[in-house]
This record gives structure tokens, sequence and C-alpha cells, in this order.
């Protein structure tokens, strides 16, 4: 099994990734750190014990991380996820495991992994960088001992890819979500962001999974019905963890029809980078499970340096100025942040709905 920790922000679409990390018969989910982000950290870490409490999987520990960003406020988005960061279902249990909080998080997470065969590990990041951040920045052993780093973060533009969502209705040139040019989770610590990618130890061991891509994963109606009833009779009623995951697609859906116009179904960014770990971006599942390796495409393994717009550096390039929380990615010859352009979407979809019914059958 690939030993993982997750660090999110639940959050509509890290619910999902909650899903797979928990119930993939691959992986190995270590633990969970919770972070500031589409709602104050006590939300969020309250949205994924309780997560982890509806879909079967108590036993998995949830430490809160940080707070706030290095060096700003911190944003929620309840525009998007609703007050508590994960509206729409009075269905999502409200008692469960009380959250660690006698342990640094930070720690916790380097003696997570740390434990594990070095080589081996994953961390994926669905919401803001802070804490990724200052693990690597902590204890830079960590970044020689884990496999890999998978992200949700980023938009890149400027042509890198014609995903359908990257402009908003009306606009020319929007590439972000939470502004014109900036992703939520790069734009909510973009210092956090900037310190991750310029490690040079972290950076080639990274793959984000930007908006360009994840704007290619819509939650269809067709797919919310498949997750409400999956393979059961349709006249049948569905059972809880169905109608709490329907519920949940439900609310996105309906405010990111508000807020961007989109009437295709929400994009499900977040469990894109859990599936990293699945796919042939990481040579060592590629190996191990050859017949169950979710593709991704990587332009024939194009990689990147990637650094963020965080006010002062970029300073003097007039053009640049009111970009804060741009990625900006520079192809490179050698090693660098891979960041896939498309995905089987068939694969990845099927890999949702199995692990739909994995915590069904709990
Ligand atoms: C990211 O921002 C959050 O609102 C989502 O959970 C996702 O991680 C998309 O920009
Ligand atoms: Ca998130």
């Amino acid at each position: 099994l690939t030993p993982v920790w997750l660090d999110c922000d639940p959050g509509h679409d890290d619910a999902f990734a909650i899903l797979i990390a928990a119930h993939h018969p691959s992986l190995n989910l270590l633990g969970i750190t919770s972070i500031h982000g589409n709602a104050s950290l006590e939300n969020t870490t309250n949205n994924a014990g309780s997560i982890l409490e509806a879909i079967g999987r108590p036993d998995v520990a949830v430490y809160p991380g940080s707070q706030k960003p290095f060096s700003r406020p911190a944003l929620h988005a309840p525009d998007i996820h609703g007050e508590s960061g994960l509206d729409g279902t009075d269905l999502l249990p409200k008692v469960y495991k009380p959250a660690i909080r006698d342990v640094n998080p930070i720690l916790a997470m380097r003696d997570a992994l740390l434990a594990q065969p070095k080589g081996t590990p994953w961390v994926v990041a669905t919401g803001t960088l802070t804490n990724v951040a200052l693990l690597f920045a902590t204890f830079p052993e960590v970044a020689e001992h884990i496999q890999g780093l998978s992200i949700m973060g980023g938009a890149i533009g400027d042509g890198f890819t014609d995903a359908p969502m990257s402009r908003l209705p009306g606009e020319e040139s929007r590439i972000g979500n939470v502004t014109p040019w900036a992703e939520f989770n790069v734009y909510c610590d973009p210092e956090a962001a900037e310190s991750i990618f310029s490690n040079p130890i972290v950076a080639p061991k990274t793959t984000i999974a930007a908006l360009d891509l994840t704007h290619q994963v819509f939650a269809s109606k067709e797919v919310q019905n498949r997750i409400l009833h999956g393979a059961r009779d349709s006249s049948k009623e569905p059972t809880i963890i169905r109608q709490i995951l329907h519920a949940l697609l439900i609310f996105f859906a309906g405010t990111y029809e508000n807020v961007f116009g989109l009437m295709a179904g929400p994009p499900l960014h977040d469990p894109l980078a859990v599936a990293v770990i699945l796919s042939n971006l990481n040579p060592t599942f590629a190996k191990a499970h050859p017949g169950q390796v979710l593709h991704f495409d990587d332009k024939g393994g194009e990689r990147f340096a990637l650094s963020i717009v965080t006010d002062g550096k970029h300073s003097t390039d007039v053009s640049i100025s009111g970009q804060l929380g741009r990625s900006i990615a520079t192809p490179l010859d050698g090693p660098g942040v891979a960041i896939p352009r498309g995905v089987d979407l068939e694969a990845f979809w099927n890999l949702i709905s199995d692990c739909v019914q994995l915590a069904d059958d709990c």
C-alpha cells in the first residue's frame, strides 16, 4: 500500500479527496491535517472528522493545522462552500471523534511520514499550503524522505490549455477562480506556495492538479445520479452515505451556477490530487499495478519551474502588478514540477464511483 498524508480544507471537493484516500485499496491514509481555507480552521477540522465518520473511517486521526497564512489574514469561500465550508446536508454526523489537539500537527505529519520506508510516502495537499510549507521548511529531512507531493492548486494560463472553464462567460482573459489570475489555494497563502515551489528538493517531486486540469472534470447530472444510486435500482431509497455525497454535489453545483454561471456541474478539483498517486505519474504505483493505472497526460514528461507572484518579487514588472497569487510555469529540460494537462475522464469517474461503493459497503 502507498502511504499518504492528506492536508485539506473540507470543502465539498475535499470530501471526495478524503473518500478516495480513505478507501482506495492501494492507499494507506496515515492521517489528516486540516487547514484554514474554504472555511475557518475550526470548521474545516470538524468537517474532516464528520466526513471520516460518515464514510466509515473514524479511525483516521485529524490534526488541526494552521489557522492563518504566514503573513496575511485568512480568507474563506462561503460563496462556494457555504458558511460551514460543507453546507448542503443535515445528514452529516455531528458527533465524531474529537480532533487531536495536544500534538503539534506538523510534528504529527513528520513522524508519520518518517515512520514509512524512505521513498514511499506521499503528501497530498488540497487546501491552502501553509501546513505543507511549514513541514518542509521545518523538517527538510521529510523532503528527502517522501516519494512525492501532489497539490491541487494553481492556474496556468497564456494558452497553456484550452480548458473550457478557464474563462468565465463574457470574460476574455480569466484563468483563475478567485481573481482573474489566481487559483484559491495558492492565492490564500502565496508565500507558502512559493516556498514549496522554490524548494529544490521538493519541486521535482511535486505534481500540481491546476485549474486547467480540474476544469475538465465536472460532476455532471449523470455523475450526480451515479453517486446517488450506484449500481442499485434507482427506485430504491439510496443509502445515507450516498445521500450525503449527492447532497454535497448538488450544493456545490448550485454555487458554481450562481457564482460562475457554470451549468455543466461543479469541477471536482481535489480528488484529482489523490488520483495522481494512482496514475502513470507515480512510477512506483504504475510498476506495481500496471492494469489499474489512471492515465494523466503530462505531454511526454514535460516539467516546469513554478513561481508565484507574491507582490514584491515581481513588482518591477508592471504587467504583473495586481496579479498576486498568479502561478507562472516555465518549461525546464531537467527535473521540475509536473503539470498534467488531461486525465482519462471515464477512469477518473469510475475511481470515484468505486470508492463510494467501498464506503457504502463499510
Ligand atoms: C480549490 O479551492 C477550494 O475552494 C477547493 O476545495 C479546491 O481545493 C479550487 O480552487
Ligand atoms: Ca480544497
